[in-house]
């Protein structure tokens, strides 16, 4: 341990609270305590739990001192308020009262340290009204350890108490635990701590910027000493002042403004833009994951401000986002902002358990921004039930569809900027279903489909690498299990059915995959985008036993056109009945 004075002494140690009052954000365990003290109803075994760092050992530490304290004058009892005067108040905090025991139970979990602890119990206090036995992660002990512990809490002697403490109460037994009074402390809130940040820096005499502060105290997610520790980190860094910049760097958090321009991207739908923006903080030293959380942060402050304006005010480390913030929200579809909150969740779990977290989160980028394009949850239900008797059309090829449109979409504009179908089938082959004249080689393979041409259309979907398609010319390479006169009998039926010339070729290039293997990638694809979609988890919840058996996708901006998996048997099931 460092001496007083003669080095820095971390802040932790130095703010140690040594009274009850001077603890943040245990209001509610200090109350219990007071009443318990106040009424004389000691028990003689206390567990204290929660997270690391929000005040266990310290309320031990107190709790010790309350229970030995005699007061300035040597004649008082226990009591809430110890004084901190008086002998066993001050041998305490100096850790060398002789029936005050700290054990700490990770460095010792045997269970001859148990036993070497509790034959003392046998024995008197020697000078204090109590002993106290102050074990320390408690839910290290050996079982046997445990056990041995077990015997004296049975039936413990009148003027021995013990405190427990731990991080993990789950592991400590629950014969252990029925004899002890349990008090859980909470995670200390942001505010508070960012109040109990300030006046350390004042104590210390460093000045540091309130966005630093803010920082800090977001940083230490509820435990006091972990941000003590940051504050100790950053003063050490910055020196008498403490920056907000600095402050960022230390922590490795991203520029707000840059994950801000990336949210912008990715919620137009611009997955481009999304990806060179993660490189570009990636390269800045930013943490892909944190980059995501940022991200999930940001979306749940939007979704806030969305819902009340003054969300996030007077808190200066959000002023940048409120003042951004306000433009975009107006914007932005509350489903839309929840589906990205769901799909950013989901994405961040994949991000930590990824071999490569930086590709991880680029494919959560990439998925958000394709998602950007999907009509919201509610929307599509809508759809979905005006769609029923719309007039069915041809298929379009998806994925041509999402990419880079034009004009900012946050969510669902329902412009028709160049959807697959229009480009893939002018409006007038469309609406005159008796000449059709195909405009891809889906088109071809429909036209098949209507025509009743079940066997030649296997072959075509399952068989054609395509290399080259122009109307009246198609190029293809076959594959294994194409007939040998494919491409002739291809030529010919769609001459008669189109009354034009058909130039069907064999090729010896590669040429693009065939429509099975196309459909198949994609429904794998697309079906791991429905499992995260947030309608579709909720139909999941709602009937048990359900599952995902096909997933069809619908050209949002394109009321009349209709698109089925291009996968036969799917196609089949529901287009049968409609021809
Ligand atoms: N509620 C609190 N109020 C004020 N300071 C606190 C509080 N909790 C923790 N601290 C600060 O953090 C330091 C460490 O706290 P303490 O050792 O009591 O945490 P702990 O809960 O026992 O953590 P761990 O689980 O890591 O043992 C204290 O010295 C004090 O500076
Ligand atoms: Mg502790
Ligand atoms: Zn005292």
């Amino acid at each position: 341990m460092t001496e007083p004075g003669a080095a820095y002494r971390v802040l932790a140690r130095k703010y140690r609270p040594s009274r009850f009052d001077a603890l943040i954000g245990q209001e509610a365990m200090v109350r219990t305590l007071t009443n318990a003290i106040a009424t004389g109803r000691i028990a003689h075994a206390f567990i204290l739990t929660g997270v690391r760092g929000v005040g266990k050992t310290t309320t031990a530490r107190i709790l010790a001192r309350a229970l030995n304290c005699v007061g300035p004058d040597g004649k008082g009892g226990p009591t809430v308020a110890p004084c901190g005067v008086c002998e066993p108040c001050r041998t305490i905090a100096e850790d060398r009262h002789v029936d005050v025991l700290e054990m700490d139970a990770a460095s010792r979990t045997g269970v001859d340290d148990i036993r070497e602890l509790t034959e003392g119990v046998r024995y008197k206090p020697v000078s204090a009204r109590y002993k106290i036995y102050i074990i320390d992660e408690v839910h290290m002990l050996s079982k046997n350890a445990f056990n041995a512990l077990l015997k004296t809490l049975e039936e413990p002697p009148g003027d021995v108490i013990f405190i427990f403490a731990t991080t993990e109460i789950h592991k400590v037994p629950i014969t252990v635990l029925s004899r002890c009074q349990r008090f859980s402390l909470r995670r200390v809130p942001v505010e508070l701590l960012a109040e109990h940040y300030r006046g350390i820096a004042v104590a210390e005499g460093v000045t540091a910027e309130p966005a630093a502060i803010a920082l800090i105290a977001r940083a230490a997610d509820g435990s006091v000493r972990d941000g003590l520790s940051l504050l100790d980190q950053a003063i050490a860094l910055g020196g008498p002042s403490i920056t907000e910049d600095a402050v960022r760097t230390m922590l490795g958090v991203a520029d707000r403004g840059l994950v801000f321009d990336l949210l912008e991207a990715v919620l137009r739908g611009d997955a481009a833009g999304a990806l060179r923006r993660m490189a570009a903080l990636y390269e800045g030293g930013g943490d892909p994951l944190m980059v995501l959380q940022d991200l999930l942060e940001l979306v749940h402050f939007l979704t806030r401000l969305k819902i009340t304006a003054g969300a996030g005010e007077g808190d200066p480390a959000l002023e940048g986002e409120r003042s951004r913030g306000l433009a975009l929200v107006p914007k932005l579809a509350l489903p839309v902002l929840a589906r990205a909150w769901q799909m950013l969740l989901k994405g961040i779990t994949e991000a930590q358990t990824a071999p490569s977290p930086l590709q991880a989160a680029e494919m959560v980028l990439v998925r958000l921004a394709y998602a950007a394009d999907l009509p919201a949850p509610g929307d599509l239900v809508k759809q979905l039930t005006s769609r029923a008797d719309a007039p069915s059309a041809a298929p379009s090829a998806p994925s041509v569809s999402r990419a880079a449109p034009a004009a900012p979409r946050f969510g669902h504009s329902g412009e028709a900027s160049g959807s697959a179908a229009a480009r893939l089938m002018p409006e007038d082959a469309a609406v005159a279903p008796a000449m059709p004249q195909p405009q891809s080689f889906l088109d071809v393979v429909e036209l098949f489909d209507r025509q009743r041409e079940a066997v030649l259309r296997a072959h075509l979907h399952a068989h054609v690498h395509l290399v080259h398609f122009e109307p009246g010319r198609i190029e293809f390479r076959p594959a294994d299990g194409a007939p040998r006169d494919l491409a002739n009998r291809l030529g010919k039926m769609l001459g008669e059915w189109t009354g034009m010339r058909w130039v069907v070729s064999v090729s010896r290039e590669e040429g693009a995959p065939t429509l099975r293997d196309q459909a198949e990638s994609r429904a794998l694809s697309l079906r791991s985008e429905a499992a995260h979609d947030p309608l579709v988890r909720a139909v999941l919840e709602a009937f048990p036993g359900a599952r995902i058996d096909a997933v069809r996708e619908l050209v949002t901006n394109e009321p009349q056109a209709e698109s089925e998996p291009l996968d036969g048997s799917e196609a089949r099931s529901e287009g049968d009945d409609v021809r």
